[in-house]
C-alpha cells in the first residue's frame, strides 16, 4: 500500500460524529422509552442454536444502521433486563445514562489517567471521586483507593493487599476466615492470591451474620496449630439477603491478633449516604479495607468498582512497580499515579462515569434515590408478610429480604418445600414484567426480593406484591 496523508477509513469528521450519535440515539431513545414495556426477563433456550450464532471475522464494513438494527433488533434478546424498574433479582444494576455520556467523551479523548503527570487534570478528577467515598464511609485523609471494574477485583485486589502487607513471602501459614454468606468472589480471590482453599474458615453465622464466639474459637486452633490467621473478610451487606455482619466486635478481634479486617460492602456501602444505612452499617470506618461497587448502589453501568484502603501507603506496598519506560512517581501524596496503587496501567476512565452524575445532580439526589430503595423494600416486605403461608426467611437490613412460601398444616419436609418453592417462583416470574432470583439459605431454596436499581418505583414494587399475593391465593387453593 502507498503512504499517504489522507487514508483514513477509521477517522470522522465532527459532522459524521454527529450524524452517528444521532443515529444511535434513536435507536437509545427507544429503548428508554420503552424500558417499562420490555420483559424484565426473558431468557434463552439453550439447545436453541439459532440464538445470536456465532460469527467469524468481517472483511467488509457494513452502515451503521444496519450494524445497529442487528444490535437493538437481534441480538439484546433474550436476556435480563437489569436496568429496568421491574429488575428485582441479584442485586440489580444500574446504567445512569449521563455515565454514558461521559463514557463518549473519555472513549474520544482517550487520555491516559493511571500516570499522573501525563493527565493531572484527569487523574486529580479520579482521585477526588475516590476521596468523595472515603468520606462517605468514614476514612480520614490518609486513606486511599482506586476505581476496579467491580466488587470481585476490589476482594481480589484487597486480599493481595493484606497478604502482602501482614505476610511474608512465603505465606501459606496465613488463614483467612470469612463466613458462608459472602459473596463467592472472597474465595476466589484468595485462591487467586496465592492461597490454597484449606487456609480459609468458614465461620459460623448466627441470624446469617458471622458470629464472634465462632470466630475467636478457630483463630485459637489455628495459632495453636501453628498457623498465621491474618485477615477476616466482613460483609456489610450480604448478596444473598443484605445481612450485615458484627463489624465493630470483628474489628476488636482483628485488632487483637493483628489481623486485617476487610468488610465487602459491594452491595451496601453507599447505603452509608443514608441515615438508615449509617446506623446498619456502624463501624465500617473500622476496616482496613472496603469493597464498594458503584455500579450497584451509585447506578452506574457496569465496570465500576472501587477499592478503599484506611492507609494508602498499604496500597503502595502491594501494587508498587516501577519501570524505566514511565515517569517517575510523583512524590506529591495529593498527585496520585493510579498506576502505583493498583494492578492495572492502561484503562478507562471510569472517574468521569462518576464525576459527570454527582456534578450534575449532587450527591444528596443519590442519598434520596438510596431512602426511596429502604422504603420500597419495607413496603414489599411488609405486604409481603402479611400474606397466608408466607415465611420470612430474612427481613430487610438494607434493601433485601428473603422468604418461602410454606404450607405449615401440610407438613412437608425440606426437599418437597424447595420443589414447591421453585414451582411458586416460576409462576411469579412467569409475566416477565419483574424478576425474583433465588438462592439456598442453609438447605432452603429461598425467594428474594432486591430493590436498587434506580427505575425501581412504587409501581414495580406494587406490581411484584400483587403478583406475589396472587400466586400465594392460587397455591393456597390448589
Ligand atoms: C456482596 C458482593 N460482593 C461482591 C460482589 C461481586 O461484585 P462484581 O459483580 O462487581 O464483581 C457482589 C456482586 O453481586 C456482591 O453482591
Amino acid at each position: 500500500m502507498q503512504i499517504s496523508d489522507d487514508y483514513s477509513p477509521l477517522e470522522l469528521t465532527a459532522e459524521q460524529l454527529r450524524r452517528d450519535v444521532e443515529l444511535t440515539l434513536d435507536y437509545l431513545g427507544h429503548h428508554l422509552t420503552t424500558l417499562d414495556q420490555q420483559p424484565a426477563w426473558d431468557l434463552a433456550d439453550s439447545s436453541n442454536s439459532d440464538i445470536s450464532p456465532r460469527e467469524t471475522i468481517p472483511v467488509s464494513g457494513q452502515p451503521l444502521k444496519e450494524v445497529l438494527d442487528e444490535l437493538f433488533k437481534e441480538r439484546m434478546n433474550p436476556s435480563y433486563n437489569p436496568s429496568c424498574g421491574g429488575y428485582l433479582a441479584y442485586v440489580p444494576g444500574g446504567g445512569l445514562p449521563h455515565a454514558a455520556i461521559a463514557d463518549l467523551i473519555s472513549g474520544i479523548v482517550n487520555k491516559f489517567i493511571t500516570v499522573w503527570q501525563v493527565s493531572p487534570g484527569f487523574a486529580n478528577m479520579e482521585a477526588d471521586v475516590v476521596q468523595w467515598f472515603a468520606g462517605l464511609v468514614g476514612y480520614s485523609e490518609e486513606s486511599g483507593g482506586y476505581l476496579t471494574t467491580g466488587g470481585s477485583l476490589a476482594n481480589w485486589s484487597a486480599i493481595v493487599t493484606a497478604r502482602r502487607v501482614l505476610l511474608p513471602a512465603n505465606f501459606l501459614n496465613g488463614v483467612i476466615y470469612t463466613t458462608a454468606q459472602a459473596h463467592h468472589s472472597v474465595t476466589k480471590s484468595a485462591i487467586l492470591a496465592g492461597f490454597p482453599e484449606a487456609n480459609i474458615r468458614v465461620v459460623d453465622t448466627e441470624e446469617l451474620s458471622l458470629s464472634t464466639n465462632h470466630l475467636q474459637q478457630l483463630i485459637s486452633n489455628d495459632l495453636s496449630e501453628g498457623m498465621r490467621p491474618f485477615m477476616v473478610v466482613a460483609n456489610a451487606g450480604t448478596t444473598n439477603t443484605g445481612a450485615i455482619d458484627p463489624l465493630i466486635n470483628i474489628s476488636k478481634i482483628c485488632k487483637q491478633h493483628e489481623m486485617w479486617m476487610h468488610t465487602d460492602a459491594a452491595y451496601g456501602g453507599f447505603f452509608m449516604m443514608t441515615e438508615r444505612g449509617r446506623e446498619a452499617l456502624r463501624g465500617l470506618e473500622l476496616s482496613d479495607s472496603i469493597t464498594l461497587d458503584p455500579h450497584k448502589a451509585l447506578f452506574l453501568p457496569y465496570g465500576t468498582g472501587c477499592l478503599l484502603v484506611k492507609d494508602i501507603t498499604h496500597l503502595q506496598k502491594a501494587h508498587k512497580v516501577s519501570a524505566k519506560y514511565l515517569p517517575p512517581f510523583q512524590e506529591n501524596p495529593q498527585h496520585v499515579d493510579f498506576c502505583g496503587i493498583s494492578p492495572e496501567l492502561s484503562r478507562d476512565f471510569r472517574g468521569l462515569r462518576i464525576w459527570l452524575p454527582f456534578k450534575l445532580f449532587g450527591a444528596p439526589t443519590f442519598a434520596s434515590y438510596l431512602d426511596e430503595k429502604l422504603d420500597l423494600c419495607q413496603h414489599a416486605y411488609q405486604q409481603i408478610s402479611e400474606l397466608r403461608n408466607i415465611e420470612i426467611l430474612a427481613a430487610p437490613k438494607l434493601s433485601t429480604f428473603a422468604f418461602r412460601y410454606n404450607p405449615a398444616h401440610k407438613d412437608l419436609d425440606e426437599a418437597e418445600l424447595n420443589e414447591l418453592n421453585q414451582r411458586f417462583l416460576t409462576e411469579l416470574n412467569a409475566s416477565k414484567r419483574f424478576l425474583l432470583s433465588s438462592t439456598y439459605l442453609n438447605d432452603a431454596f429461598t425467594i428474594r426480593v432486591c430493590v436498587l436499581c434506580f427505575r425501581t418505583h412504587a409501581k414495580h414494587v406494587r406490581l411484584c406484591v400483587d403478583e406475589v399475593s396472587r400466586v400465594v391465593s392460587q397455591f393456597n387453593n390448589a
